[in-house]
Parts: C-alpha cells; sequence; structure tokens
C-alpha cells in the first residue's frame, strides 16, 4: 500500500510541476514562478504583450521567429492583440514577395522573419530545445558579467550561465530597454522574464489549451471511475451477503 502511494505521489508530483527532476546544464538556472506553470498554469496575456515588445525591440535585430505568423499574436491564449493592432503590427515589416518578385509590407498571414544575424539561432523553438527553457533563457539574459575577451577573429562575451561561461551573444537587455506601455517597471528581470514567457509561447502557443483539455479529460475520468464504483457494486450486491 506505502509503495502504491509513494508511486501517485510521484506521479502527481511530475503532473503538477514537470520541471521537478531535470538539471541544468553549467550555472544554476533560476526558478521562476511563470504564470503557465503547473497543472492550472495559463498564460498571462499581458505578461505575453510585454514580451513580444522586448523581442520586437531588442531581440528581433538578431533573432528570427521563423515558425510564428503574425496573426498567431491575435490567438486566443497569446497575446491577444486586437486585429487592427495585429495588422499595424504586421505592416512595420517589409518581407519579399515571390511572387511579386519584390518587397512590400507584411501583412498577418504573413511569417516572422528568419534571423538578421548570422550565427543568432532562430527562437521559435528555444523555450523546448533548452532543458527548463524559459527559465533557462530568463537566467541567460541575467548571468552576464561585463567581460570580454576575442577568440578566432569574434568577441565572446562572459556569462555565468552558458556552457562553458563564454557566449558569442553580446549583453541584450540591461533594464529600461524598452518602455513599457501597461507601466510595469521595465527592470533586467522584468525584462528577462516577459521575454522568456513570450518566447515560451511562441514555442508552444496552445498551451492553455490543451490545459483545458487535459483537465476536462482527467474530470471525466474521474467521475468514469465513480460509475464504474457503484456499478460493480450493485452488480456484485445480490451476492454479497450469501453464504456459498
Ligand atoms: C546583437 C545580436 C543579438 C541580439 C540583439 C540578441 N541575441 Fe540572442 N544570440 C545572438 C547570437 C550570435 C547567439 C549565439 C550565441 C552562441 O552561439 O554563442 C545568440 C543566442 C541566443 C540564445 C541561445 C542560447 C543557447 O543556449 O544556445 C538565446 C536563448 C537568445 N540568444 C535569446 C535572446 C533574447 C531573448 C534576446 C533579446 C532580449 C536576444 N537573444 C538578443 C545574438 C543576439
Amino acid at each position: 500500500m506505502k509503495r502504491i502511494i509513494t508511486f501517485w505521489i510521484f506521479l502527481i508530483s511530475i503532473f503538477v510541476n514537470n520541471a521537478v527532476f531535470s538539471a541544468g546544464p553549467t550555472g544554476k538556472i533560476e526558478n521562476i514562478d511563470f504564470s503557465f506553470e503547473g497543472v492550472f498554469g495559463t498564460y498571462d496575456k499581458n505578461q505575453l504583450q510585454r514580451g513580444l515588445q522586448v523581442f520586437t525591440e531588442v531581440c528581433a535585430g538578431c533573432h528570427g521567429l521563423k515558425h510564428v505568423a503574425y496573426r498567431n499574436l491575435g490567438d486566443p491564449g497569446g497575446p491577444e492583440l486586437p486585429p487592427e493592432q495585429v495588422k499595424a503590427y504586421a505592416a512595420q515589416f517589409d518581407i519579399y514577395d515571390p511572387e511579386l518578385d519584390d518587397e512590400r509590407s507584411a501583412i498577418p498571414s504573413d511569417y516572422f522573419g528568419d534571423s538578421m544575424v548570422e550565427n543568432a539561432p532562430n527562437l521559435s523553438l528555444m523555450a523546448k530545445a533548452r532543458v527548463k527553457g524559459p527559465e533557462y533563457i530568463t537566467t541567460l539574459l541575467r548571468s552576464y558579467n561585463e567581460e570580454e575577451k576575442e577568440q578566432a577573429g569574434s568577441v565572446l562575451y562572459g556569462n555565468k550561465l552558458y556552457p562553458g561561461g563564454w557566449i558569442a551573444m553580446a549583453q541584450p537587455l540591461w533594464g529600461d530597454d524598452v518602455e513599457y506601455m501597461d507601466g510595469t517597471e521595465a527592470s533586467l528581470e522584468q525584462q528577462s522574464e516577459d521575454v522568456a514567457a513570450f518566447l515560451m509561447w511562441a514555442a508552444e502557443p496552445k498551451l492553455n489549451v490543451r490545459k483545458e483539455t487535459g483537465f476536462r479529460a482527467v474530470l471525466l475520468l474521474m467521475l468514469l471511475s465513480v460509475l464504474l464504483y457503484f456499478t460493480n457494486k450493485k452488480l456484485w450486491a445480490p451476492y454479497k451477503n450469501k453464504k456459498a
């Protein structure tokens, strides 16, 4: 019996927080309470909007997000920009249209572009590609130590978290890199968390929906178990007190 209980506690703890047993790369990944963690966790729309702003104004200079379409910014469970804002957001960018063989301004059905800088990875799936992705990204952005060195003709920047301690990305966030429209203070702490949440949404846009569906399935299974229990009891009731 004890073993069964331990087993269930183990299973439930994985379910509630699937990050409990995973280990990070070299430095220590900070533990951050993101709104989307746990069984009931969902994205915080305002945080995703702030993260989009940080991504647009800071990261997009180098990094692409090529698996995400502008229209996704309006999807339920995401940043949920109203349609006219999605249009306006897309229209800021010029993209090459092979049909026109020319550039035109982007429309909602177009995708964010690929990375602008060689070696800067596309960030669409980054939050899923690293262990504890969102926390890893947040911590990475906070782990610079302002050291620099040159190696094989390129500059490397000291970062406590990055494997080896040196990364080819210059420190992108310092604090007050953007001005938030909702009045939130744009500290390094806040911005790094917001952009990581945004990248998590980019990598897993259907998380809210998936959790809702999962939760409904669990409820249904519980209901079914209860029904089965009583059906079983009722079926065997006539035989229960009969002497053999
Ligand atoms: C000046 C260009 C530049 C900017 C701006 C920039 N990055 Fe990077 N980023 C890079 C490059 C180059 C790499 C590859 C680093 C390496 O391989 O050492 C990288 C790598 C990364 C990685 C991958 C780290 C890993 O584990 O491999 C993440 C995550 C990342 N950047 C996030 C961001 C975020 C978030 C922002 C905006 C806040 C940002 N970057 C802004 C150039 C940039």
